[in-house]
């Protein structure tokens, strides 16, 4: 059953997120944008260009004026400023202008890289965002956020660009390995947790369909998870305030992914920020000691972990306070009130970061005992 969500700001419809569970719909989806006097340009990583390129490239090279593809190499390491170059170079040559479109076919990297190589060239050129990733389709082709590494500082460089149409075909999701699935089902969590106690308990009452990947489940939980997002950006598209409880598991979160060298993945990080996050909302009674329990528990059946070994608690706490998320001395940190209500509070000691971190670190001497 195909769906269909319209982002919205100011009570204007800004672009259509299109949920399917092939990609049959995409050049009749495009038709709307005048595809046949445009030039599109594919861009993606090396991982997804085998798996869909072709596929799309022949439901769409003869709907438009020209289709071309740039493939960069799989992998963070390429979001930086030299593929951003490549990306201008490549469509410089192909004399693209202001009239043509991108499309952004792949997980996370792809649509920041494409997004911000649309929000800059020629000072803006359309583009369509293809996630192929959980991470990519509940999350971050959601509400025009797009950015690059600089150096060692993630997202360091970036725009709010909207795209024009987010297409989502939820069978790519099958070709995930388990890993980077589950890693997208923290955040799939997190939307529940901060947004949607009713949703958080469809999740938890359809774990086996979820387990299965059965598409009529993945296409609900994709489509329900994008409307907690949805409710967030539209009434704040540039985090000037409440966008800020998307970040729920984030600051612990990020600080985690660095101290142990991106080897874990988003989700895991996300799921263990989330849980020193909850601890800490019990600690302030905002949440009882059986919503900590039942929250922290509720990551492993997904396969995400609720502790870690081998990291230093201290540099942990350092980088905490190195994140974007911090204004002046203030970190504005997201606290849970209960299931489905997020608080930012700009109150959150170091301290209480501390006891949130030991909360989830398992040290050495713990398992002595
Ligand atoms: N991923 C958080 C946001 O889009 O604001």
């Amino acid at each position: 059953m195909s769906q269909r969500l319209t982002i919205n700001q100011n009570n204007n419809p800004i672009y259509d997120i299109v949920y399917e569970q092939d990609f049959n719909s995409l050049a009749g989806e495009l038709d709307a944008f005048d595809i046949k006097n445009k030039k599109l340009c594919i861009i993606t990583d090396s991982k997804v260009n085998s798996f869909y390129s072709d596929e799309i490239c022949s439901l769409l090279k003869d709907k438009c004026k020209k289709l071309i593809i740039y493939v960069f190499p799989s992998g963070e390491q390429s979001k930086n400023l030299d593929t951003v170059k490549n990306i201008y170079e490549f469509l410089i040559q192909n004399k693209f202008d202001r009239k043509d479109m991108l499309l952004a076919l792949g997980g996370g990297v792809v649509g920041d890289m494409a997004g911000f190589a649309a929000a800059t060239y020629l000072r803006g050129i359309d583009f369509v965002q293809i996630p192929t990733t959980l991470l990519a389709q509940v999350d971050s082709s959601i509400g025009g956020k797009t950015g690059v590494d600089l150096d060692q500082y993630k997202n360091m460089v970036g725009a709010f660009y909207m795209p024009k149409l987010v297409y989502m075909n939820v069978s790519t999701l099958k070709t995930l390995d388990d890993r980077q699935y589950y890693s997208g089902m923290g955040e799939v969590l997190k939307h529940g947790l901060i947004k949607s106690a009713s949703f958080y308990e469809w999740i938890i009452d359809h774990m086996y369909e979820i387990h299965e990947r059965d598409l009529e489940t993945l296409e609900e939980m994709v489509y329900k998870s994008c409307n907690c997002k949805k409710i967030v950006v539209e009434k704040d598209p540039t985090e000037k305030g409440e966008r800020a409880i998307l970040n729920f598991g984030h600051t612990i979160g990020h600080a985690i992914e660095k101290a142990k060298n991106f080897e874990l993945t988003h989700g895991e990080c996300v799921a263990l920020g989330c849980v020193a996050a909850a601890y800490i909302s019990w600690n302030r009674n905002l949440l009882t000691k059986e919503e900590y329990y039942e929250i922290r528990d509720m990551f492993v059946p997904f396969n995400l972990p609720i502790s870690i070994d081998k990291i230093d608690p201290e540099e942990v706490l350092a980088l905490t306070t190195s994140d974007k998320k911090v204004e002046g001395d203030h970190i504005k940190f997201i606290l849970l009130k209960k299931v489905g209500k997020a608080v930012i509070d700009t109150t959150v000691t170091k301290d209480e970061i501390m006891t949130g971190i030991h909360e989830i670190y398992f040290s050495e001497e713990d398992w002595d005992e």
